[in-house]
């Protein structure tokens, strides 16, 4: 059975990967940046023995030094980057656009995904015929460019070009690297309007993951499949 270690999994999309992964049978690595409340993982974790939660700041690199260490040597057959922060949604002229916010949003989806995929990438290289999965998002195609979220859509779009170079680098080490956009999901930061339930999302996801390889390594699909310009 395989091992897989999924980042913000104690709630949205996250955790609904947790459930479907610990579902088939998978060993989880469900990763919080406070086990301590994350009270829907210790519910999943209870009905499922396999799945374990660790503690994980993504934006923090003692923090991933700290879990990387714990998992030395043992292989990581999925790691999935799903964690992500929004930030605000307006136009140029939205006053919420501040540099500190720049930072912070930049420092998850961004920093996050470099140094989450830094710290395990030898992990995922041990279990042989490992796949690495960035959770990326429609906003970052430059295709997509409404004029808003500019935060998030930039984040998003270095978040896919950072799969993009993971891909390159570690193909030569047999793993496989895919870029994914969720759908838009009905979650915290999806909103109680967006299209499908997390669910669906996962269950999604978990597919396209299972159908990537080292032919396909680098693609950007959403959750059914569907290509998405970088
Ligand atoms: N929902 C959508 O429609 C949609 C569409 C496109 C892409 N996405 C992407 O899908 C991913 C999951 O989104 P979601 O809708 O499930 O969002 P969500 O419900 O807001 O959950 C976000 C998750 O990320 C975690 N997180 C935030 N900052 C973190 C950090 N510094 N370290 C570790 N974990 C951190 C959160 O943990 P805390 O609970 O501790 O904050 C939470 O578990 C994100 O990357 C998002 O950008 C979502």
């Amino acid at each position: 059975m395989i091992t897989c270690l999924i980042t913000g999994a104690n709630r949205g999309i996250g955790l609904e990967l947790a459930r479907h992964y610990a579902g088939s049978g998978a060993t989880v690595l469900a990763t919080a940046r406070h086990p301590e409340t994350a009270t829907e993982l210790a519910k999943l974790a209870a009905a499922h023995p396999t799945l374990q939660i660790l503690a994980l700041d993504v934006t923090d690199p003692v923090s991933c030094e700290r879990l990387a260490a714990s998992l030395k040597g043992r292989a990581i057959d999925r790691l999935i980057a799903n964690a992500g922060v929004i930030g605000p949604r307006g136009g140029l002229a939205d006053p919420t656009n501040t540099a500190k916010l720049w930072a912070d949003v930049l420092a998850v989806n961004v920093t996050g995904v470099f140094l989450t995929v830094r710290s395990l990438a030898d992990n995922v290289t041990a279990a042989k015929g490992g796949r690495i999965a960035i959770i990326s998002s429609r906003m970052g195609s430059s295709t997509a460019a409404a004029g808003s979220s500019y935060l998030y859509r930039a984040s998003k779009a270095a978040a896919a070009n950072l799969g993009a170079n993971f891909a390159t680098e570690l193909k030569p080490k047999g793993v496989a690297v895919g870029v994914y956009h969720p759908g838009w999901v009905k979650t915290d930061m999806g909103g109680a309007g967006a299209d499908i339930a997390p669910a669906v999302s996962a269950a999604g996801l978990a597919q396209r993951i299972e159908h990537l390889s080292l032919t396909t390594t680098g693609v950007f699909e959403d959750y059914a499949g569907a290509p998405i310009a970088y």
